[in-house]
Parts: C-alpha cells; structure tokens; sequence
C-alpha cells in the first residue's frame, strides 16, 4: 500500500473519499466495539478507527497494534460524530474509517511511553536518540532549523556570496579554545587539528578574490560544556572583501530580518541598536545583555564614598567599585529571602550584598551609615521607589559586574520580566586585547587578525609596549550580535597591513618564529595583495535555539552530545583496537575499562 496523502493533511474537504495513510501507532483507545488509533507522521496526526461494521478482519488485526508499530490503512475518511471533534487538532473534525490494514513493522516493547517522553530524562532520551526525534516538538525543531538554514542560504546567494567549503583535517586556529587533535597514520607523530572555526581559510580566501564567502560549517572545540555550548557546532561563517564594520553589520541585519520574516513570521526592526562593549558593562555588567528588561546597573561610587560603610569604602580604596540594581517591588521580601538572595550572590562570587528597601523610608542594617540626602540620591539613581529593594555589590570590577549581571538576569526572571520577543543588540568597541594574568601577557580577545579602531592605530604602533593601561585601553574593530541575553555571533575586520600585524603579534608578546609556525600560511598569503576585509560567524544552534524556545541547544541538534562531550547513542569516544593505534603511531598509558 502507497501512501497517497501525510495524516496532518486530512480535512473536512476529504470527507468522503478514500485515502492511504501510514505512519506510526501513536495512542491506541480501545473503545470496545471500535478501535481508535492516533496515526503519526511528520505532518501531525490523524485519527483512524477500526470498526467491525467496515472490515472485522481490519478490527480484529487492529487488537494487537503497539505503540510505534509501523502500518499503513487505507479507508474512507469521515466527518466525526457530532460532540466527538477536536478543535486543537488540524485533523480534529475527521477520521479515517479503516476497510485495510496492513502491518508494515512491529515495534520492540518502549523503553519510554512516547507522551512522557518530556520527563523520561535526558539520558534516556539521548541514548534512544531516534525516539526522541520522533516527538513532534523535536520533527518541528527540525523543520524550523532547516528552514532557517534554506533561508540563510537563499539570502546569501541573493547577496552575491559564494558557499565554499574549507577543511576539517587542518591545522589548529586562533579562537583560543582547545583543539581536537587527530594523528596522521602517513606522517607519523603529526596531528590534524579539527576547526575551531574556518577564520584562516576565510581570509585566505578573501585574498584569492571571492569577495564574498559563506560556508554553513561544523566547528570543534574542546572547552567546558553548558546549556548553550557543544564540542562540535555549527556557525553561519562569512567573510567579505572592501568592507568595514557597518556593511557587515548591515548585511547581518538584512539576514537575520529575511530569516525572521520567512521562518516566524515576525518583521525585525532594524538597524539593531549598538552598545560599545563599555556602556554595556557599566549598563549590564556583562558584554551580553538581555535587552527585554531594565533593572541596569548603576555606579554608587560617588554616594558610597558620602557614607561610613566599610565594606563600601574599602572596596573603593582597593581600586573597586560600588554598584547597584533596584530589585523592583521586592521590599517585601522576608529575611529568610534576602539570606537566599544574598547566598546566590555568594554563590556567583560575591563577599555579600548590601541591600536597603524603601518601605515608608529607608530600611536596611546599613541605612544609619548614611546621610537620608545620600539614601534619596541613591534612590533616585535607581528610579526605586516605595516598596523597591536596593541591592549593592561592591568588590573588584570583575567580580562586581560578573554577580551583578547574574543577580540583574535571576531578578528578571523572578520577576517575569522575560517576556518572549527578540531584542537584538551589538555590541562594539571591544578591547582588542585582554590581560591574563596566568600568562602574565595580553591575548587577544577576539583573535591576533583583528583590527583597531583607526583612531587608535597610531598609540598602538608608536605606543609603549611596557605600558598596561594603554595597552588595556586600545579598542578592535569587532563586534558581537546579541539575541536576548546569548552571544549569538561575532566577527570582526582584520588587519590587512603587514606592519599592524607585526605589531600585534609583537603586543601579545608572539615571536616571529611562532607566528610564522602556527599561522605562517595566512601571513604569507596576506602579503600578496589582500583586500580589506572581514567577517562574522553566528553560532546556527544558539540562533535555532532561541527561535524555537528551547532552554538547551541540545535539543535542537539531531545528535548532540552530553556535559561529558559523549554520545550517549553511539557511545563515541571509544576504546579502539591496539592495531589502530599502532598503524597511527600513537601509544596511550591509560588502559580503559569497558565504560559503565
Ligand atoms: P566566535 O568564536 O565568536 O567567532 O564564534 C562565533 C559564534 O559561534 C557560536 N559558538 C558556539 N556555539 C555552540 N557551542 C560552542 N562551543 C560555540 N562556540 C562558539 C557563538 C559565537 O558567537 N572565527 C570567528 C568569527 C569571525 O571572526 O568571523 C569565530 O569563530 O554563537
Ligand atoms: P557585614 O558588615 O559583614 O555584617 O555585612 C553587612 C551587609 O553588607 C550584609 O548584608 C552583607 O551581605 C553585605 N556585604 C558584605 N560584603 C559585601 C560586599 N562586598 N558587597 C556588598 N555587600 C556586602
């Protein structure tokens, strides 16, 4: 039996004719008399009933379907009976009245009911990864995630770029994470790296003229996983010739409006607004804000130095800082909340949190340790009024913009500010590099092919190496696109001058020899006549994650990976045959139980 139609389509235009359908054995309601079997495929599902009055063969066989057993019916479809439709359901007014049925396969006995599917643990889920994606909230997943990655392409082709692919067996590049490493059995003791993103093969391919590229692209890296981070991800990659910041940043708004529009039906305003990397710390106190709601952050430095409290002063004296967030309406929190408050604080890093609540005048352990002129300044900053709670933070800038932006997000929730919605926003003028302090040298914060702003180019060709702060204060030409509170992507222009790149190698404190063995390949290209260019990659799994609603970017990849980078399904990483690994000329001292 072929099917001739998908059992999402049945409507009451289908009333009366005969049509085949198959799919699985979703629910199965044994009514006595008739057999009621909600049909599954892709589309949705469609209500099929066996009857003895229509075929008691069909009726009879119908007794021993499982769950997920595979069959096709062919019948006649039916208006329902009056009182028996089901308006949440496109199929809900009609039902196929089975004349055949034939079992195309059984089922094993579920490891799962497919409804609780939801509340069966990820684990479980994970392992039997092909019953997970028959839910239709994960089939819809995938839709979505196809559709957005057939509009990305059809918008790029449109602009004029070209899609080219790049290698997965490389070598290591500059993102900064660690590296996927995999031996080479003709070069004995050499390893491929796998791509932490294509960024050198993309400029290469700038200076080889394609002028535009884009490659939707799997990236590895191996760094400490969460809710939105996976081993092995997928980025929107591009790069263009003779462009600066605002044509890219432009381009991405005109993409993320085309796949909004094509794929949600919701028309983005743009431009996005831009925060520099500054205003969003003092602001949000982080570089990815969630724009949906306010509770920013204010500075209290100049009113805490007015009072007595210690805590305050010294971590002013310290090179600290003093800031706040008005918890909206929470003067009515009990002690026993503001010690929960204060503990998650803790729990972000935090020494403690200072907090005053507004309840027919200040109230607060600290209040006497102020003048009632500086407490309404306070007040005013914060736009709290009666019945708000003030809660400060004071310690390093670090710590301090770190618990602040956290407790600001944990609020927002407690509060129900995160209404659903999509508020972009860029983030620019980043630093162009970060001080570690393990290293006791600068990074890169964005990578060493990053370019500054012009207006500091000059300071940072003639200015003194030794001198931190100045070195701390130059600003790159990079730029994050934020989507409600997640890094969403990032790129930047790069250096395209041989001198500026010299010199920032030289600022992270690179020598020519390193350079040369770990990126020589792109130097030597970029001598040859490289156009200005740059680039941006978003990350595709946190874009589908955010369009579809989920809380984790696992459940919009097919195949993902546990916190333990571990396929539950496939049960990769494995031990492989020591002949293997003597063909790869690799000897591993750790010997490997059989996994639990
Ligand atoms: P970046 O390192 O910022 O830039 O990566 C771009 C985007 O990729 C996503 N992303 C991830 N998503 C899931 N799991 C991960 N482990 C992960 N790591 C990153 C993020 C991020 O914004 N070559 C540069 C781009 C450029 O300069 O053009 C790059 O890779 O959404
Ligand atoms: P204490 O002086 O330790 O009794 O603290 C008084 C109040 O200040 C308590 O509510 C503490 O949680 C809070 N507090 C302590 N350290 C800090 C800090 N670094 N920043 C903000 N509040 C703090």
């Amino acid at each position: 039996m072929k099917r001739d139609r998908y059992c999402g389509e049945i409507r009451e235009a289908d009333i009366g004719s005969t049509i085949t359908l198959a799919g699985w054995v979703f629910r199965r309601r044994d009514h006595g008399g008739l057999i009621f079997i909600d049909l599954r495929d892709r589309s949705g599902i469609c209500q099929v009933v066996f009857s003895p009055d229509v075929s008691p063969h069909a009726h009879e066989a119908a007794h021993n379907l499982r769950a997920e057993y595979v069959i096709a019916v062919i019948g006649e479809i039916r208006k329902r009976p009056e009182g028996t439709e089901n308006p949440n359901l496109p199929t809900g007014m009609a039902e196929l009245y089975v004349r055949d049925l034939t079992v195309l396969n059984e089922a094993a006995p579920l490891p799962y009911g497919m409804e609780e599917a939801a509340d069966a643990g990820e684990a479980l889920r994970l392992k039997h990864r092909y019953l997970d994606l028959r839910r239709p909230e994960m089939q819809q997943n995938m839709m979505v995630r196809h559709r957005i990655t057939k509009q990305v392409r059809d918008y790029l082709d449109h602009e004029g770029f070209l899609e080219i692919e790049t290698p997965m067996l490389t070598k290591s590049t500059p993102e900064g994470a660690r590296d996927y490493l995999v031996p080479s059995r003709l070069n004995p003791g050499h390893f491929y790296a796998l791509p932490q993103s294509p960024q050198l093969f993309k400029q290469i391919l700038m200076v080889s003229g394609m002028e535009k590229y884009f490659q939707i692209v799997k990236c590895f890296r191996d760094e400490d996983l969460r809710a939105d981070r996976q081993p092995e991800f997928t980025q929107i990659d591009l790069e263009m010739s003779f462009v600066d910041r605002a044509d890219v940043m432009g381009l991405i708004e005109g993409l993320m409006k085309s796949v909004f529009l094509k794929v949600m039906d919701i028309d983005l305003v743009i431009p996005f607004p831009v925060l520099s990397y500054q205003e969003s710390m003092e602001r949000f106190g982080n570089d990815k804000p969630d724009m949906r709601f306010g509770l920013e952050l204010r500075d209290m430095a100049d009113l805490a130095a007015q009072g007595a409290f210690k805590v305050f002063l010294d971590a002013l004296q310290s090179g600290g800082l003093v800031k706040a967030i008005n918890g909206k309406g929470m003067a009515g929190l009990s002690r026993k909340d503001i010690d929960q408050l204060t503990q998650e604080a803790q729990s972000f890093g935090a020494k403690g949190l200072a907090w005053i609540r507004l309840k027919n005048g200040f109230e607060s352990p600290i209040a006497k340790f102020f003048p009632e002129e500086v407490l309404k300044e306070m007040a005013g900053r914060l736009g709290a009024e009666d019945g708000d709670m003030m809660l400060f933070v004071a310690d390093r800038p670090k710590i301090t913009y770190d618990v602040l932006s956290r407790l600001r997000i944990e609020l927002g929730k407690r509060l129900n500010l995160l209404q659903p919605g999509y508020q972009f926003v860029w983030i620019t003028d980043f630093p162009l590099l970060e001080w570690d302090d393990e290293e006791g040298r600068f990074q890169a914060m964005h990578h060493p092919f990053t370019a500054p702003l012009n207006e500091d180019v000059v300071k940072m060709l003639e200015g003194d190496i030794t001198d931190r702060r100045l070195l701390g204060s130059l600003r790159a030409k990079a730029y994050d696109i934020v989507l409600n509170g997640f890094e969403i992507g990032g790129g930047s222009i790069r250096i395209h001058n041989q001198n500026l790149q010299r010199r920032m190698f030289e600022l992270l404190n690179i020598s020519e020899e390193d350079a040369r063995a770990k990126f020589g390949f792109l130097l030597d290209a970029l001598q040859y006549g490289a156009p200005p260019h740059g680039g941006l990659a978003i990350g595709l799994d946190r874009l589908v994650m955010l369009l579809v609603g989920a809380t984790s970017i696992r459940d919009v990849i097919a195949f993902p990976k546990t916190q333990k980078a571990f396929c539950m399904m496939s049960g990769a990483p494995s031990v492989v045959e020591p002949k293997q690994l003597k063909e790869l000329h690799v000897k591993t001292d750790i010997i490997v139980a059989e996994r639990a």
